[in-house]
């Protein structure tokens, strides 16, 4: 494709992408919340091309600071579909997200560079929420996650012939999440690798069922939250790869708590009824770990992944 450059100098912008959880226990591939835990980004286009990466908090020193970075390659990914010239950008990534734990996190870093290339390239380009959801599915393989990150609240994500499509739900106000993660990381890939292609009839209908009754319960009845949160689908494949999350779900679904993986894990998500229950749920984590769980009591984010443009001058200190 031969690009067109179009004159974005002086341009940046700031973003902000929360943390989600994907499946939800029965919902594969296709339920997704947004939780209140931020990564943030800003992004001003300098004279000089190429691109530079500053990292500050989770993936400092870890993750690439060039162009393989995987936010400047959703921005490039996000200039290429609209056939605009990546101009130079330098890059300041505040992050907060866990990585490797199963809270979205490189779902969050695709939506940060499609959000930052929608920002940058404003009166340029436009995006509605489908081309931006199906440019993060492009790059993630699957919506669940990157849903949630971009629209917030709790995300129904189903893919077509055409591309994904989502719902975005609102969350009854009695729903709490609370997150526990722990020090030890999961690959997706690997969690992945172990999935059957394919499962008996009677499994499906099993997840079929929790997961109709999942969105009544999220919405609108959260007392249904334990019965509605029984998987076939995953868990039990991935169980052997995460025994201590397996384990603590086990105890926590046998205590009444919704328990599940969260996303490919090996972090846990409960889904509380109501705010109190949290801190039981924490305390028998504490309790009975073998390792250390950090936990993460968030609320659901409502609102999604936001970009607004700001001075480039502005650009070497990160939103707080
Ligand atoms: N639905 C995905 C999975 C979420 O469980 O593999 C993790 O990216």
């Amino acid at each position: 494709m031969t690009l067109r450059t179009a004159d974005l100098r002086g341009r940046a912008v700031a973003v902000k992408v929360p943390a989600t959880s994907a499946n939800l226990g029965p919902g594969f591939d296709t339920l997704g919340l947004s939780l209140a835990l931020y990564d943030e980004l800003r992004v001003s286009v300098r004279d000089e091309p190429g691109a530079t990466v500053e990292v500050v908090g989770v993936g400092a020193g870890e993750v690439p600071t060039d162009e393989s970075n995987l936010v400047v390659r959703a921005i490039a990914h996000t200039f290429e579909s609209v056939g605009v010239a990546l101009p130079g950008l330098d890059l300041v990534a505040r992050n907060n997200i866990p990585h490797g734990r199963g809270l979205g996190s490189s779902g969050a870093a695709i939506v940060s560079g499609i959000m930052a290339a929608k920002g940058l390239l404003e009166g340029v380009a436009e995006f509605d929420a489908q081309a931006l959801l199906a440019l993060a599915n492009d790059m993630e393989g699957h919506p669940d996650n990157v849903a949630p990150a971009l629209f917030g609240g709790l995300t129904i994500a189903w893919v077509t012939p055409e591309g994904p499509r989502f719902k975005k739900l609102i969350v009854h106000r009695g729903v709490s999440p609370l997150v526990l993660v722990p020090e030890h990381v999961m690959s997706t890939a690997l969690a992945r690798s172990l999935q059957p292609q394919s499962v008996p009839h009677e499994d499906a209908v099993f997840n079929v069922s929790r997961s109709a009754l999942l969105v009544a319960a999220l919405i609108q009845s959260p007392e249904l939250l334990h019965a509605a949160t029984e998987d076939k689908l995953h868990q039990s494949y991935r169980a052997s790869a995460m025994p201590e999350t397996d384990r603590l779900i086990t105890l926590l679904r046998s205590n009444g708590f919704a328990a599940v993986v969260s996303g490919a894990g090996p972090s846990i998500l409960v889904l509380c009824s109501d705010p109190s229950q949290r801190l039981a749920a924490a305390e028998l984590v504490a309790r009975e770990a073998q390792t250390a769980w950090q936990p993460l009591m968030l609320a659901v984010d409502f609102k999604g992944a936001t970009v607004t443009a700001v001075a480039a001058d502005d650009v070497d200190t990160p939103a707080a």
